[in-house]
């Protein structure tokens, strides 16, 4: 995983500049509209009562801002943020001890929010409906339980896996955030500001071309920029135009949908050994030798949202997008289990 340049994950070398890269206000973060529009509304409505925001749920897979637009929130709530994840926190006396820490107006931000534990969850109810911590003392039949006032805070959860929250929590957030992938000009858009934050010339087609291989994401952007950044310096005049782009990114073995050679194993199993699909995900991560969350949580999302794979009831099918991409023709017997496969697709 280390090794490969589109991965959406956090990697070590993402956190330099990441601070300067990163959008303070609201205005400055581009892309995902939907989301930006329902965060103003509700920002300013809760700003002019005076009130806390209430608890924001951002969802969808990595790299795609969420940290981001917690920092961005607390910013523009003029509250402290406190961040933490769910792993993090272990014991239901370790969430009583940061909730009881914080201020009106805060923002506490959980990460990975689908990895609390029960016990620790079962504090976040009431802290989130009533602002209330439940605490009991004592023991037996001698224990009873009192009730402590909380700040009016506003908690943020982050999560890549949505499904995987219980519906009490989910069901207490009254803002939900489905966090989209970025379109090309979004990402265009993200790299010409971050090429400007660090201070290279690039020209309009050049950041065009690396946001188009940059999977939707805004962290490959910033990463694909830098490193480019670095072929055009040693190589180039130091400006970035299309064709030292498309040498480094060729280099980098960034093909042109953006995929690297996981993206490529897991379309090649599929189209090859697995005659074009259903092939269970299980199955599939079995033979590539991966992990079924990485699949599930860092491959899969993109490889379905631009199409190239389809999911059904009965596994994976690769689509027609996928056939072209490596120049194949789907076999009669593929064709006929690609058309059986569509028919139950779902949305699972
Ligand atoms: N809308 C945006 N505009 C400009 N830059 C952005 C935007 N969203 C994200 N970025 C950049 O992408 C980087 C990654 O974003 P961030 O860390 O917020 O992602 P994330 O969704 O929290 O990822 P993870 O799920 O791994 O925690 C940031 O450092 C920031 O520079
Ligand atoms: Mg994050």
């Amino acid at each position: 995983m280390e090794d490969r340049i589109v991965t959406p994950l956090n990697i070590k070398e993402d956190t330099e500049n990441e601070y300067s890269l990163r959008p303070k206000r609201l205005n400055e973060y581009i892309g995902q509209k939907k989301v930006k529009d329902k965060l103003k509304i509700f920002i300013e409505a809760a700003r002019n009562r005076k009130e806390a925001l209430d608890h924001v749920l951002l969802y969808g897979p990595p790299g795609l801002g969420k940290t981001t637009l917690a920092n961005i929130i607390a910013m523009e709530m003029g509250g402290n943020l406190k961040i933490t994840s769910g792993p993090a926190i272990e014991r239901a006396g370790d969430l009583a001890a940061i909730l009881t820490s914080l201020n009106d107006m805060d923002v506490l931000f959980i990460d990975e929010i689908h990895r609390l534990n029960r016990s620790v969850e079962e504090i976040l109810y009431p802290a989130m409906e009533d602002y209330a911590l439940d605490i009991v003392i004592g023991k037996g039949a001698a224990a009873k339980s009192i009730r402590l006032d909380l700040p009016k805070f506003t908690l943020i959860g982050a999560t890549t896996r949505v499904g995987l929250l219980t519906a009490p929590l989910r069901d207490r957030f009254g803002v939900l955030c489905p966090m989209e992938f970025y379109g090309e000009d979004e990402l265009s858009e993200i790299i010409v500001r971050s090429a400007d934050i660090l201070k290279v010339k690039i020209e309009t087609d050049a950041a065009f071309e690396i946001g188009k291989r940059s999977r939707g994401t805004p962290r490959i952007a910033n990463r694909l920029l830098k490193r480019v950044r670095d072929y055009s310096e040693v190589k180039g005049n130091g400006v970035i135009d299309i064709k030292t782009s498309q040498a480094a990114l060729e280099m980098m073995e960034v093909d042109n949908e953006g995929f690297d050679s996981i993206d490529n194993k897991i379309l090649k199993a599929i189209i090859d050994n697995f005659n074009g699909g259903p092939v269970g995900v299980e199955t599939l991560a079995y033979f590539i030798g991966e992990e079924l969350d990485t699949i599930q949580d860092v491959y899969e999302p993109y490889l379905l949202q631009k199409g190239f794979i389809i999911r059904t009831p009965r596994g994976r099918v690769a689509s027609d997008s996928a056939y072209r991409h490596f120049n194949r023709k789907r076999s009669t017997n593929s064709k006929k289990n690609f058309n059986q496969s569509s028919l139950f697709d779902d949305k699972m």
